[in-house]
């Protein structure tokens, strides 16, 4: 049963003096399995638009990108949120990319300076501090993508497997402000509200590269995008205007849409 349960209306201009209203439902759980699963399978069920966000405490299957398991142990902030979708999209892979600049923002907004690691992660302090998993779900209610972040906020260097100690960090081990879970969870999501719904980021992604540029954790980097079939070397550039990483190779400039990044 969910611990904390309340609604929020979550008013987003749609150029004056139109408004879009809905109602957000926060639900605050201490265990999931997966919240974006869980998500999922509410979507699957709904003769409605869901506009849900859930979070645990924990996640005893937390899930990443490419099938990955995400390490969610007590001390984390890991949330879902649903977006419904009208399928006049023409960006959706941009939504992660979204997400990260709003988690980004929000997490500045306390304090906090981190930087997008291209395509779904946030690095502070040159570890990962955050993942993000989107995935589109279509139930009765329509379409929809679900956006689950997982934050490590509170959880100790010393408790972190030893496989992921020199790769992860969390707010605590690096003596950054604690945002309370609430108030963070709100402030990114309310962020993402605006930047899909009312500034249409999905179709118009290049007017958000230059945020996501002055945030980019690779650029300049020297890589190597590792695909199914293929693998690229190269040194990223920057983030292109459709949210591709730019690799610049010995043939020339390269626009990376999938992948994953070895650096
Ligand atoms: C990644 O690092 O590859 C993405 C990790 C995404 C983790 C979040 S935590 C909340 C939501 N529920 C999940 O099972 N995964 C996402």
């Amino acid at each position: 049963m969910p611990s904390v349960f309340f609604s929020s209306l979550c008013r987003v201009p749609q150029g004056a003096p139109f408004y879009l209203v809905m109602e957000r439902t926060f639900i605050f759980e201490k265990t999931s399995v997966s919240t974006n699963t869980e998500l999922k399978d509410k979507i699957r069920r709904s003769q409605r638009p869901v506009w849900d966000v859930i979070s645990a405490d924990v996640q005893t299957g937390g899930r990443g990108r490419q099938g990955k398991s995400f390490y969610s142990p007590a001390g984390g902030v890991y949330f879902s949120a649903a977006f419904p979708l009208k399928g006049t999209e023409d960006n959706i892979p941009f939504l992660t990319l979204s997400a990260g600049l709003a988690a980004a923002e929000a997490l500045e907004a306390f304090g906090i300076g981190v930087q997008i690691k291209w395509p779904n992660d946030l690095y502070f302090h040159g570890k990962k501090l955050c993942g993000i998993l989107t995935e589109l779900v279509s139930g009765p209610g329509g379409v929809a993508a679900v956006v689950g972040v997982g934050i490590n906020v509170n959880m100790k260097k010393e408790d972190f497997p030893p496989e992921l100690k020199d790769t992860i960090t969390s707010l605590a081990a690096e003596n950054a402000p604690i945002p309370e879970k609430e108030t963070l969870i709100k402030e990114i999501v309310s962020r993402l509200d605006t930047f899909i719904y009312a500034e249409n980021a999905l179709c118009a992604a290049a007017h958000y590269t230059g945020r996501i540029n002055e945030r980019a954790y690779l650029t300049d980097k020297r890589v190597k995008i590792v695909s199914e079939n293929d693998s690229l070397t190269g040194t990223v550039t920057g983030i292109g205007p459709d949210g591709s990483l730019l690799l610049q190779t010995e043939n020339g400039i390269r626009e990376i849409r999938s992948g994953t990044v070895v650096i």
